[in-house]
């Protein structure tokens, strides 16, 4: 696979690859490159929003939320990958650095906004997860890209990753319980509530495919 030009122009910015040090001046300098790059994708979005309203009367985003990922969360996920400690590794492995959740009305609207998405200039799609079509085992539910945002600063143009998921409302009602139940402290739920669960995820599609036949 050829190396990034995201990964070799963040280095030749930070004329460096040395080890991770939270905190030290380049993690800095590197997450400040992220949170332009989700700035960017951010007021893209907003226009869309503003623009579907205005234009077409149509609400095709409800929200946006952004993130950047927290330094303990990194690293965790670099141990847990086996990765070095390095800025290299990290750049190259950990696609959700920066991160932005798009939350529609409707599950149509989810689809458009990827096809948008896909038609901003500049950006390219690294990768595509359509877990609306194929739900997670859990039940999640979601569409996943992982971008790469072109970030001009004053003296170089980078590249930057950014994780986007795209869900309707009902999908993010679901995602945030189940998260803080079970996805993320990897609680050992019973089995039957992680069955109730995908219970649960079953009747949000339901729910989401009946609102956009009254919509219809
Ligand atoms: P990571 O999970 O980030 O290591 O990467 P991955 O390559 O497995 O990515 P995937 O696209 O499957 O999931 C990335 C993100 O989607 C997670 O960080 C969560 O925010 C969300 N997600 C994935 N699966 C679930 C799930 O079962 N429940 C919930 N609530 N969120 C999920
Ligand atoms: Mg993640």
């Amino acid at each position: 696979m050829e190396k990034s030009s995201e990964l070799q122009k963040i280095e030749n910015f930070l004329k460096t690859d040395e080890n991770i040090e939270i905190n030290s001046k380049n993690f800095e300098k590197i997450m400040f490159i992220y949170k332009v790059a989700i700035k960017e994708i951010e007021n893209k979005l907003d226009i869309l929003k503003q623009e579907s309203k205005i234009f077409y009367d149509n609400d095709l985003i409800d929200h946006i939320n952004t993130r950047i990922k927290a330094p303990e969360s990194i690293t965790t996920k670099m141990k847990n990958k086996g990765l070095e400690y390095t800025y290299k590794e990290m750049i190259e492995n950990i696609n959700d650095i920066a991160g932005i959740r798009v939350i529609c009305p409707l599950k149509k609207n989810v689809y458009s906004i990827r096809n948008l998405i896909t038609n901003l200039p500049g950006i390219k799609i690294l990768k595509e997860k359509d877990y609306i079509a194929n739900p997670k085992k859990s039940g999640y539910s979601s569409y996943h890209m992982i971008i790469e945002v072109p970030v001009a600063l004053s003296q170089n143009l980078v590249y930057v990753k950014v994780e986007i998921q795209i869900r309707t409302l009902a999908m993010d009602f679901w995602a945030s319980i189940e998260h803080k139940m079970k996805y993320k402290p990897n609680k050992n739920i019973t089995k039957a509530n992680s069955k109730e669960l995908i219970q649960c995820a079953k009747i949000i599609n339901k729910l989401d495919n009946k609102m956009m036949l009254i919509n219809n």
